[in-house]
C-alpha cells in the first residue's frame, strides 16, 4: 500500500486552483446514462471514483471518451444491459446511482449492495421506499439489489432523512418516469443543483433543487446533445483553506464559488482566521490568535460533515476547548486515535468530540481509514514537527485530483512512496 511522508512545520504558501466537484461528477455522470442522445461533460475531477464509475458505465454499453482536459463524450444510447455488476463497482458507493438512472432508461436495474467509504451503518431505505412509490419492486439477493418496474410514474415522496443520495437517486429516475415527481425534505447540497442543472441542460424539466421541495415533470424523451461544466469542489477548496490555516500559511484558493463556503468561512472567522474574499478565490491569511469554537455537522446549508476531520486538525491547534458534533454519520471519529498519536488532546463520546488545545502536533505514523480522514491526516502531518507517514493513501486519492502536487506547488514536503 502506498504512503505519503511529509515533513511538517511548514506554512503553505501560494495559489491552488480547485478541480471539479467529486460527489457531482458522480451524480452527473450515472444521470447521462438517462439520455437519448450524446453530451459531454466537462471539469471533471481527475480521480479514482470518477475514473471507476466511467468504466462501469463503459461495462454496461455506454459509450464513454475521455480527454486530456478533463472533459468527456459520453453517448448511452448503446447501453444493452440493466446489469450494472462490473467488479469495481463494489468499491464505489456513487455506483447506486445508476438505480436511478438504469431504472428511469430501461426500467429495471440489477447492482451490486453500494460500498464506499465506513462511517458505520449507511442504509439505502429511503432510495428503496422512493423507488417503490414510483412503481417498482426491490428485490435483495446475493448480495444484490434488482429493481423493475413496469410503469415507472411520478409520485410524492417524503424523506424521512434527509439524505444526499437519495435526493439524487430519485431525480434521477423521475425524469423520465410518467407524471409529476415531487421530493420533499430533500438535500439541498451544491451537488444536487449540479445535477438537477445538468439534466435540465439535456432536456429535463426538474424545480426547485437547492430548496427542500423538488418538483420533476417526467418528459418522454431527454434529447441531450450539449456540453455541461460541473462545479468546483466545496471539499476541496475547504481542505485547502483548513491546510493553509492549520500550516499558519498564506493560501489563495482559486476556482471555487465563494457562497458554497459559507458554512466553513463563518467558522473559521469565529476562530480568529483572517480571510479575503473575491469573485472565484478565498485567501487565508497567516497569524492572529486562534480561539476554540464549537462545530456541529449539519446537511447543507450546515457545516459539512466532510470536512468534519480537517477542522478537527486546526482545532487542536486552537486556544481552549473546543466541542466538535457529528450529527450526520454514527462513525466518524475513527481516525482520532491516530491524531492522538500525533499529541492531539481529544476525548470522544458517542457523537461528541472535545478537543482541547493547543497541541504541539508531531510527526507519526498513521493510517487514512476513510477519504477525508486520510486528508485529516495529512492536514495534521503538514503541521506538525518531525516525520508523519500516511499509510493506504490510495483512498485519499479516490477523491482528491493531484493532491500531493498541488501540495507541493503550495511548499509542503510531502512524498508519495510506494512499498
Ligand atoms: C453523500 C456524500 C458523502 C457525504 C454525505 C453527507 C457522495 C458520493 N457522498 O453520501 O461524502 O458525507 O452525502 O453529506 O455524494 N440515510 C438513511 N437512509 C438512506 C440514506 C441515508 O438513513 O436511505 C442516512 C445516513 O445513514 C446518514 C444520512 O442519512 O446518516 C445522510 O446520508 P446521505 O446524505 O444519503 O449520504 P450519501 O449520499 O451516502
Amino acid at each position: 500500500m502506498a504512503s505519503y511522508v511529509i515533513r511538517g512545520a511548514r506554512p503553505l504558501q501560494g495559489e491552488v486552483s480547485i478541480s471539479g466537484s467529486k460527489n457531482a461528477a458522480l451524480g452527473i455522470i450515472p444521470a447521462a446514462m438517462l439520455l437519448d442522445g450524446p453530451c459531454r461533460i466537462e471539469n471533471l475531477p481527475d480521480i479514482a471514483d470518477v475514473n471507476i464509475l466511467l468504466e462501469i458505465c463503459r461495462s454496461i454499453g455506454a459509450q464513454v471518451l475521455q480527454h486530456p482536459d478533463g472533459s468527456v463524450d459520453i453517448d448511452p444510447r448503446t447501453i444493452e444491459t440493466s446489469e450494472a455488476t462490473h467488479e469495481k463497482a463494489r468499491s464505489i458507493r456513487a455506483s447506486y446511482y445508476l438505480m436511478g438512472a438504469l431504472l428511469g432508461r430501461v426500467r429495471k436495474a440489477t447492482l451490486f449492495m453500494p460500498g464506499g467509504c465506513d462511517f458505520g451503518t449507511r442504509p439505502i431505505d429511503q432510495h428503496i421506499k422512493g423507488f417503490e412509490a414510483m412503481g417498482a419492486t426491490v428485490g435483495i439477493e446475493y448480495g444484490r439489489i434488482r429493481l423493475e418496474a413496469e410503469r415507472l410514474a411520478g409520485e410524492h415522496i417524503f424523506l424521512d432523512v434527509v439524505s444526499v443520495g437519495a435526493t439524487i437517486n430519485l431525480m434521477i429516475a423521475a425524469v423520465k418516469a410518467e407524471g409529476v415527481t415531487v421530493i420533499e425534505n430533500a438535500a439541498r447540497e451544491p451537488h444536487i443543483v449540479d445535477v438537477a442543472n445538468f439534466l435540465n441542460t439535456m432536456g429535463a424539466n426538474v424545480r426547485g433543487a437547492g430548496t427542500d421541495v423538488i418538483k420533476i415533470v417526467g418528459v418522454p424523451v431527454l434529447p441531450g446533445g450539449c456540453t455541461y461544466s460541473v462545479i468546483p469542489d466545496q471539499i476541496e477548496a475547504g481542505t485547502y483553506m483548513l491546510a493553509a490555516a492549520a500550516t499558519g500559511g498564506d493560501v489563495v484558493v482559486r476556482n471555487l464559488i465563494p457562497k458554497h463556503m459559507e458554512p466553513l468561512t463563518a467558522k473559521m472567522a469565529e476562530i480568529g482566521i483572517a480571510l479575503e474574499e473575491g469573485d472565484d478565490w478565498i485567501r487565508v491569511l497567516p497569524g492572529g490568535e486562534r480561539a476554540a469554537a464549537n462545530v456541529k455537522t449539519m446537511p447543507y446549508p450546515g457545516f459539512p460533515t466532510d470536512l468534519q476531520p480537517q477542522t478537527m486538525v486546526l482545532l487542536c491547534l486552537c486556544e481552549g476547548v473546543s466541542r466538535m458534533t457529528e450529527n450526520v454519520w454514527e462513525s466518524r471519529f475513527q481516525f482520532v486515535d491516530d491524531l492522538k498519536m500525533m499529541g492531539a488532546n481529544v476525548t470522544t463520546a458517542s457523537h461528541t468530540a472535545i478537543v482541547e488545545g493547543p497541541v504541539k502536533l508531531t510527526g507519526a505514523t498513521v493510517t487514512a481509514h476513510d477519504l477525508r480522514a486520510g486528508a485529516a491526516m495529512v492536514l495534521a502531518g503538514l503541521a506538525a514537527e518531525g516525520t508523519t507517514e500516511v499509510c493506504d493513501v490510495r483512498i485519499i486519492e479516490r477523491g482528491y485530483e493531484n493532491f500531493v502536487g498541488k501540495l507541493r506547488a503550495l511548499g509542503a514536503d510531502i512524498a508519495r512512496v510506494e512499498p
